[in-house]
């Protein structure tokens, strides 16, 4: 939590320019089927089960980033000092991120209208209307397009979408997707590069160091590839068998964390003389070694 004050600054700098422009859409099914995958799910069925259990499947409706969205809301906007704060502000500092369609395409009224809907999702004490809210507000999760559907290289979540073209890592031969829902298929090189990683697991301004904005990526870089270290941030979190894997595990998947340590222990017997009691008892001397294996802070977030 501690780069957010940062992120927030840097998001506040970014967030007038790059959503000025365009038609933006005011409704949330207007504003899903800018960034719909519903198309993708029949033929990738694996794929789709995995993400549907990642944290990217709940990236706004995880119940963490949803009470904190809330906070935000009712502390942040509507109990700021300076009056006239408006919740759009939550679409600008947070969902460029959390729910990048929103970001780029939702207008001021929708943008108000979701902020409305969080309040609803995380308080509502009536059990329909605030499932109907999480319902709604879960079209909007990171999903296929959002992250096959950006052009820039790099660019996520800042870059531009493509409605009809998929951007995949170009191994796959035929991808009956021209004919089957009338997608191009373009390889892109930053799929297999931390890089595509980097907009949204970064968010601090130019230039900062881990010291002061430690992201997945600062501390990768300077703890990581900085020691000559290589993998990519998909070598770790997409491991699959035959294929990406779309689970994405992190430090709430406790066979995955515990990869990042090493732990080895060594005990040895001896013998320990207690001098208040005048005895000779048996002991152990214990070598513990802990190594971190990964590119994180140990321990962090
Ligand atoms: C630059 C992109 C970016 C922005 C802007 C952003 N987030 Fe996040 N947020 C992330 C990423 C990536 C994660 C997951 C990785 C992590 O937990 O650090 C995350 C995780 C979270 C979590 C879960 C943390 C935990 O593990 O408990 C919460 C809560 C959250 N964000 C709230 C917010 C709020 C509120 C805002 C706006 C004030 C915001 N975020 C703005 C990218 C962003
Ligand atoms: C958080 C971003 C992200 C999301 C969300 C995402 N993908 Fe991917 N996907 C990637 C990346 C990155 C790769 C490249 C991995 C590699 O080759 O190292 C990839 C690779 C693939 C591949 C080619 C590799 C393989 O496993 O055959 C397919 C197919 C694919 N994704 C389909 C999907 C579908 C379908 C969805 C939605 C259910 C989806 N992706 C959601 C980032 C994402
Ligand atoms: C008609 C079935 C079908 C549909 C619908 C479909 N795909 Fe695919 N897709 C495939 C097949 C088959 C492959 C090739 C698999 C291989 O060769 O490994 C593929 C390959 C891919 C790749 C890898 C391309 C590369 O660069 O190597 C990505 C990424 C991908 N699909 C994403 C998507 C997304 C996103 C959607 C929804 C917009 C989608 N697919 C819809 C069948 C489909
Ligand atoms: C050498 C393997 C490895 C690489 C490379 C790697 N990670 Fe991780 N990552 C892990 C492991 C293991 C954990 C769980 C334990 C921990 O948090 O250190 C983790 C945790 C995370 C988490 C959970 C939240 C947090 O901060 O703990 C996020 C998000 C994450 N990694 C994103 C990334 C991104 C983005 C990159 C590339 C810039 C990356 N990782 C590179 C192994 C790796
Ligand atoms: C469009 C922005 C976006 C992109 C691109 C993206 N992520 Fe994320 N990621 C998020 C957000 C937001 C969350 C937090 C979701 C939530 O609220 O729980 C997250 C969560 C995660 C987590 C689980 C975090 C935890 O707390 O354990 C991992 C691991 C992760 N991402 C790895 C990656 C890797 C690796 C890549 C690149 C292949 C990537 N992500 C690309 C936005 C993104």
């Amino acid at each position: 939590m501690k780069h957010f004050v940062v992120m927030l600054l840097f998001a506040a700098l970014l967030a007038i320019p790059l959503t000025a422009s365009a038609e933006k859409a005011n409704t949330i099914d207007e504003l899903a089927s800018s960034m719909d995958s519903s198309q993708c799910t029949g033929c990738h069925t694996d794929i789709h089960e995995n993400w549907s259990k990642s944290w990217h499947a709940q990236s706004v409706t995880d119940p963490r980033s949803l009470r904190t969205f809330r906070t935000f809301i009712l502390k942040g906007i509507d109990g700021n000092k300076k009056p006239g704060v408006p919740r759009t502000m939550l679409r600008d500092m947070c969902l460029m991120c959390h729910a990048p369609a929103a970001f780029l395409n939702a207008s001021d009224q929708l943008a108000e209208q979701i902020a409305g809907l969080i309040v609803t999702a995380a308080d509502e004490k009536d059990a329909a209307k605030k499932d109907a809210a999480m319902k709604e507000l879960s079209k909007l999760d990171i999903n296929c397009i959002t992250c096959h559907g950006n052009k820039a290289p790099g660019g996520l979540p800042m870059g531009a979408w493509d409605a009809k073209t998929i951007y995949g890592p170009g191994d796959a031969k035929n991808p009956p997707h021209q004919d089957a829902i009338g997608f191009n298929t373009v390889k892109s090189d930053v799929m297999k590069k931390a890089e595509f990683c980097m907009p949204c697991h970064h968010g601090c301004p130019p230039g900062m160091s881990s010291k002061e904005c430690p992201t997945q990526w600062s501390v990768y870089q300077e703890h990581y590839i900085a020691h000559g270290e290589k993998k990519t941030c998909q070598e770790c979190h997409m491991q699959g068998e035959g294929g990406a894997s779309h689970r994405f595990p992190g430090i709430y998947e406790k066979e995955f964390a515990a990869t990042a340590i090493d732990l080895s222990l060594t005990a040895t017997p001896t013998r320990h003389f207690d001098h208040l009691q005048n005895i000779m008892m048996p002991a152990v001397v214990m070598n513990v070694q802990l190594k971190n294996n990964s590119p994180h802070d140990l321990p962090h977030g």
